[in-house]
């Protein structure tokens, strides 16, 4: 049973615009960089399925959030199957990131009335992605088309909500946000090298230069 509707994760991911993605093959470090983020601000985080240890992973981050964080939205990503839908979501997925559109993976989400969040770049996959019921649609890779491209976007498509991902850089999010970003997810790009220790500080300014970008 979701913890969260569909409006309610639309309407957090609004409220604090910057979701992390992340995957990492051990539950401790899993747990410290989810705890980084928190504390940083970050009340929706992706967990990505991209290695054979990423379910027990989610498992275990489930638990831990619904007990930890209750206010935070944990999503299952780099959902291609109907059948990972359905196990993500089994295991308390809160909502599902797809890097394409799946009709299937749509219709799974459908029927748990949970936010699907499917990747999409043109206009008419966006199109084809708001018909299938996406909660919000995530432009991706953002970093190949660049925020002129969501700006143009936003001409024909003003109210859908647009999650910009893949290659975002934190120094270009006044950009991403001035062209109409709603929200935006990053990966490689959030983690200091030298692990989380200063993650949470570096989340807090980055959710602050979001406001900002945004006043
Ligand atoms: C995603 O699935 O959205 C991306 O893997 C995030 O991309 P990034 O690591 O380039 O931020």
């Amino acid at each position: 049973m979701a913890r969260f509707t569909r409006s309610q994760l639309l309407a957090q991911a609004l409220r604090t615009p910057l979701i992390p993605v992340f995957y990492h093959a051990e539950a401790a470090y899993a747990k410290d960089v989810l705890r980084a983020c928190y504390e940083g601000g970050v009340r929706v985080y992706e967990y990505t399925n991209r290695g054979p240890e990423a379910f027990a992973i989610f498992s275990e981050l489930q638990t831990f959030v619904e007990a930890e964080y209750p206010d935070l939205l944990l999503g299952a990503g780099t959902i291609y199957t109907p059948q990972d839908a359905e196990r993500f979501i089994e295991a308390g997925a809160d909502f599902i990131v797809s890097p394409v559109i799946s009709a299937e993976v749509a219709a799974v989400c459908k029927r748990h009335d949970l936010a699907w969040l499917p990747g999409a770049q043109t206009l008419n996959e966006i199109y084809q992605a708001i018909q299938l019921g996406a909660d919000l649609v995530k432009i991706f890779p953002a970093s190949h088309l660049g925020p002129a491209y969501i700006k143009t976007l936003r001409g024909p498509l003003p109210h859908v909500p647009l999650l910009v991902s893949g290659g975002v850089q934190p120094q270009d999010l006044a950009d991403w946000f001035g062209a109409g970003a709603s929200c935006v997810s990053i990966g490689s790009q959030l983690l200091p090298a030298d692990g989380p220790g200063g993650l949470s500080a570096r989340v807090a300014e980055l959710l602050r230069q979001i406001e900002k970008a945004r006043a």
